[in-house]
């Protein structure tokens, strides 16, 4: 075993506040605030080991080996690690090794669950520390961020926030509260498991072709005022409103973006109406999706089991899967 290999987790997030469109695409600045929580329960496990036997970075994903675009993302990433090395040690060999990485998900890649965020999370923890560098919190997720915008949240713990910035060393998430502040669940109605057509990067670089997205944006501050008090407040009927208004104009945006972005199917209306319908009728729950076709249903722990059953039955959904709070990204010693 060489001494240049470490193993990090992380878990996905689902934004409350979302991030839509970039000021800079390639640092991934972003044109506006997110907030987010993390998702305990679902994990990404990523071991890297940089290996002078290597001739090229070789990335396998839940044991399937990638090339392609897939293989070209996560070596741009590595490139800025080794990069780091160079000027952090006066003679690195790291600076010019190839890696391995093998990286496992236990939920589906590619349906708007996230798995970007948790990968490159957990990349920027084990290639980090693979590589021998020391990096704060701080720096850690602006790594991240640069594999993925929302992986930057993935980083710190719990409730996290992550702030524009003014430039690439301004802009990274800092945690507003730990994972055991406030009980709540995010119970997935998953509808597709696909991987979807049109991803989050190619989405984030369109989102300026809709006349909506100036407004999302300007508006977009004091939305993640209103979410940030009520997750403080643990305040479930202010967060439900503010959650799902962001959502949709998230959505608003990219269905008049150019080309559209249509990420919803039936089975998304579906359930919005159906949540919709329960909370006005006195159950605590809100919906808010991503990229993707599948419904983040968010309630307090004690409508969890409750909001459950009721997804299960909705004709389209095929699976839910529940998760909590979760912990910030770290090193771990037994993969
Ligand atoms: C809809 O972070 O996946 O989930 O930076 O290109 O990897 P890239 O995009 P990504 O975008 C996430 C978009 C979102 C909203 C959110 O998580 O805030």
């Amino acid at each position: 075993m060489s001494n240049w290999k470490a193993t990090a987790q992380a878990f996905p997030n689902i934004a409350l506040i979302k991030y839509w469109g970039n000021r800079d695409q390639a640092l991934r600045l972003p044109s506006n605030p997110s907030l987010s929580m993390n998702l305990a329960g679902l994990t990404t496990i990523t071991t890297v080991e940089f290996d002078p036997a290597l001739k090229q970075d070789v990335f396998v994903l839940g044991g399937r080996e990638i090339g392609g675009q897939g293989l070209e993302r996560v070596s741009r990433f590595l490139d800025q690690v080794r990069m780091k090395t160079s000027e952090v040690f006066e003679t690195s060999e790291v600076s010019t090794l190839f890696a391995h990485v093998d990286s496992r998900n236990n939920f589906p890649p590619g349906a708007g669950l996230a798995s970007s965020a948790s990968g490159f999370a957990a990349l920027a923890v084990a290639a980090s520390a693979a590589a021998g560098l020391q990096l704060s919190e701080a720096e850690l997720s602006r790594l991240a961020r640069l594999g993925s915008g929302s992986a930057c949240r993935s980083v710190p713990g719990g409730f996290v926030e992550w702030a524009v910035g003014a430039d690439d060393r301004s802009s990274y998430a800092c945690s507003i509260a730990p994972a055991d502040h406030w009980d709540l669940c995010d119970i997935v109605a998953l509808i597709d498991v696909e991987h979807k057509a049109v991803g989050s990067t190619e989405g984030h670089a369109v989102a300026d072709t809709s006349p909506l997205q100036a407004a999302r944006v300007a508006t977009a501050p004091d939305r993640l005022a209103q979410a940030r008090s009520a997750v403080l407040a643990r305040d479930f009927a202010a967060l439900a409103d503010v959650v799902e208004l962001d959502s949709l104009m998230m959505h608003a945006v990219m269905i008049t973006s150019s080309p559209v972005l249509m990420y919803w199917q039936p089975a998304t209306i579906a359930v919005m109406h159906a949540v919709r319908q329960w909370r006005a009728n006195g159950l605590a729950a809100c919906a808010t999706i991503d990229a993707g076709p599948n419904v983040h249903v968010l309630c307090p722990a004690e409508a969890a089991d409750e909001v459950a059953l009721r997804l299960r039955v909705i004709p389209g959904v095929r699976q839910v899967i529940s998760a909590r709070a979760g912990g910030p990204a770290h090193l771990i010693s037994n993969p």
